[in-house]
């Protein structure tokens, strides 16, 4: 490898050796109402925060600014939507005026700064203009996954204390109708908070029962709105809530602010992704994730770019030429996904024959991020696309890529396995249990030497401590990521799993501690373990393991479909918990730890040494014959 300095190496000692000067400069590319007085405020360690003094409006900066700077006739938003037969073109004006009328609509019901709204929205425009909505007005957004069932959208109900929630009558996945306004219903019932007022987009497909008098048609709740212009807020006010899977039942509620966001945002977009404005730029995720915060929504109009909302999937809506239809079809210059995306249609089509009807000469190249990206995935992807193909890796608490081939500083060689290296900002640090740095290639916990860059979470929502609890402790002065990994000799990283109870699943971060509770509460279950199991298209899928109470005298399929139901109407379908068995013991260590990694690597077929600690290792033979009657460990296919 070479040793030459390049680009990147000078931009990222820069970026750490003088932050203020860096992000200073970076800030200048964002429209301010008031400019900082502070570039980092770093006077409550560990809380740091960026641009204090500072003032804007995040909806300015993504849509009024470009019209003002004359591009309020350039395409904005397209919305693709396959399951629907529909394509809905906005430009920079007239998503000002959707949003500007739904940010009215909101005030008219009594929404202003600080007040939390939750959107619960399938992937329409209607949900893009609320959450631009919400940021003009100074309102905090949480958008919820419409995957999730009501028992978690009461949790983030109850946490966010929203005064209004903004949904719709249904979702489509792939050709099902799926009712969401039932399980806004459900949401509410559980929930101790009770917001004053839902409003609900009424979809043709399916139209939902409205509550008097807390129920408003989304027609009749902006007919008449005075549009409202964008109010001022301080760099610091948070700009939205984002839940994501902890270790426990209990999701976090990770904030955003809005100077650093946008400031992080937008230099990102033409350092990282290398795409300037007016380009196209497509994150086929779902606005219900981080990535669909930052990449759908944010940062490419905060670039002025034209975003595209795309509700389908890679496959089966028709077939797995989908997303080359899309690229051709509005001249996708980078498109952003989920390896998991790619193994879907690398199955269904290997010779990659859909990629060749459509003219991709346009699209320069494809980033994955969400889950680790295996070889074999970037390689066929590089091979039939002919473009790079960029792993890059992130969180939800950062909100923006930490590790990556930086492709606007110049891109370095790939390695696949590797997300490259880490990204202006962020100080990456791979730590032993003595918080000590590993050497080259050794597996340690990978840390972020504080502070974190602008962008990333200043805290948890109303919860300092657990900000600092989950996050701060583990290694003084540093964020701990909760991923394992290394930094090769050339200094690339390699993320190579969490330390935590957390999986990814077709490239969605879900709790198997939070599994683990809804299958503990079912009245027959004595104990329980879920753990994540090598799954081929979805990277990982959760596979259920439970000792039943002694005296219970069911049949095991029976057991094991309630479980399954259980998970489905608790969680939600996203959680793809189809897998379980009743097992007579769950193997342990003599303090009583459940070995989750031994289970893993049995039912992966990898090798693995019993810990010296195991309490009782004929347990693990039971399990591998468990394993065994469910088709585990599966045989390679990829
Ligand atoms: N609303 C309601 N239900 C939803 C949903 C939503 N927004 N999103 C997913 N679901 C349901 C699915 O219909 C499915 O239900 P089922 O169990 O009844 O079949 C279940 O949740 C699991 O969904 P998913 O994990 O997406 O599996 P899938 O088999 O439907 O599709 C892929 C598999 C790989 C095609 C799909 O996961 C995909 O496109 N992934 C792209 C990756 C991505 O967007 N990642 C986000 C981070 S970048
Ligand atoms: P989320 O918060 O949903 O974005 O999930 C974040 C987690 O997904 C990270 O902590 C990693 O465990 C995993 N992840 C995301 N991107 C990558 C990547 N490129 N390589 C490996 N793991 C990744």
């Amino acid at each position: 490898m070479t040793a030459t300095r390049t680009i990147y190496d000078e931009v990222y000692a820069r970026s750490l050796e003088d932050r203020h000067g860096f992000w200073g400069a970076a800030a200048e590319d964002v429209s301010w109402d008031r400019r900082w007085d502070r570039v980092l405020d770093d006077s409550r360690p560990p809380f740091y925060r960026w641009f204090t003094g500072g003032a804007l409006n995040t909806c300015y900066n993504a849509v009024d600014l470009h019209i003002d700077r004359g591009r309020g006739k350039q395409r904005a938003l397209v919305y693709d939507s396959p399951v629907t037969n529909t394509i809905r073109t906005y430009t920079y004006a007239e998503l000002r005026d959707e949003v500007a009328v739904i940010a009215g609509a909101l005030r008219r019901e009594g929404i202003g700064t600080g007040d939390r709204v939750i959107i619960y929205m399938p992937m329409v425009p209607e949900a893009v203009f609320a959450m631009l909505a919400c940021a003009r007005i100074g309102a905090i957004h949480s958008v919820v996954f419409g995957g999730f069932a009501s028992n978690e959208l009461a949790k983030r109900i109850d946490d966010a204390k929203p005064k209004l929630v903004l949904s719709a009558s249904c979702g489509i996945e792939v050709n099902r109708v799926i009712p969401y306004k039932p399980l806004l219903d459900g949401a509410i019932d559980l929930a101790v908070h009770k917001p004053d007022r839902c409003v609900v987009l009424q979809r043709p497909m399916d139209k939902a029962t409205l509550v008097k008098g807390r129920d408003l048609d989304w027609g009749d709740f902006v007919a008449g709105a005075a549009p409202a212009e964008c109010v001022s807020v301080a760099a610091t006010d948070p700009l939205y809530i984002l839940y994501t899977s902890g270790t426990t039942g209990q999701p976090k509620g990770v904030v955003r602010d809005h100077g650093g966001h946008a400031v992080a945002l937008k230099w990102s977009m033409e350092n990282i992704y290398g795409v300037g404005s007016g380009e196209v730029y497509w994150a086929a995720s779902d606005i219900g994730w981080v990535v669909g915060h930052s990449y759908i929504v944010y940062a490419p109009l905060f670039k002025g770019c034209t975003t595209i909302l795309y509700e389908g999937k890679p496959v089966g809506t028709p077939d797995p030429g989908a997303f080359w239809r899309v690229v051709s079809q509005h001249g996708v210059n980078v498109l952003f996904t989920a390896p998991t995306a790619f193994r879907a249609i690398k199955k269904e089509d290997p010779a990659g024959t859909y990629m060749k009807k459509y003219d991709l000469s346009g699209f320069r190249t494809l980033f994955l991020a969400g889950e680790r990206c295996d070889p074999d995935t970037l390689l066929w992807a590089r091979e039939k696309l002919g473009v790079p193909v960029i792993d890059h890796w992130w969180q939800t608490e950062t909100g923006w890529p930490i590790g990556a081939n930086c492709v606007g500083l110049g891109m370095l060689p790939v390695k696949p396995g590797s997300p490259t290296k880490p990204v202006p900002g962020y100080d990456i640090r791979v730590l032993g249990e003595d918080n000590e740095p590993m050497p080259p290639n050794q597996i340690g916990s990978i840390a972020i030497r504080l502070p974190l860059p602008p962008g990333c979470l200043p805290t948890l929502w109303n919860n300092d401590a657990g900000y600092e609890a989950s996050y701060l402790t583990k290694h003084p002065g540093h964020y701990l990521t909760a991923d394992a990994g290394f930094e090769d000799e050339d200094g690339y990283i390699f993320i190579m799993s969490r330390v935590d109870d957390i999986i990814n699943v077709a490239g969605h971060r879900l709790s198997t501690g939070a599994m683990e509770e809804v299958l503990a509460s079912h009245p027959d279950v004595a104990e329980c373990a879920v753990v994540g199991v090598a799954d081929e298209i979805k990277g990982e899928i959760p596979v259920g393991f439970v000792v039943t109470k002694a005296g219970v005298n069911r049949l095991d399929g029976e057991i094991v479909k309630e479980l399954v139901d259980k998970v489905r109407d608790q969680i939600g379908p996203v959680a793809s918990f189809r897998v379980a068995t009743v097992v007579k013991r769950l193997p342990k260590t003599r303090s009583g730890k459940i070995l989750r990694g031994t289970v893993k690597r049995i039912a992966e077929g990898t090798p693995y040494t019993p810990p010296a600690t195991i309490d009782d290792p004929a347990i693990l033979d039971e399990i591998a014959d468990s394993l065994k009657h469910l088709g585990y460990p599966k045989s390679p296919s990829r």
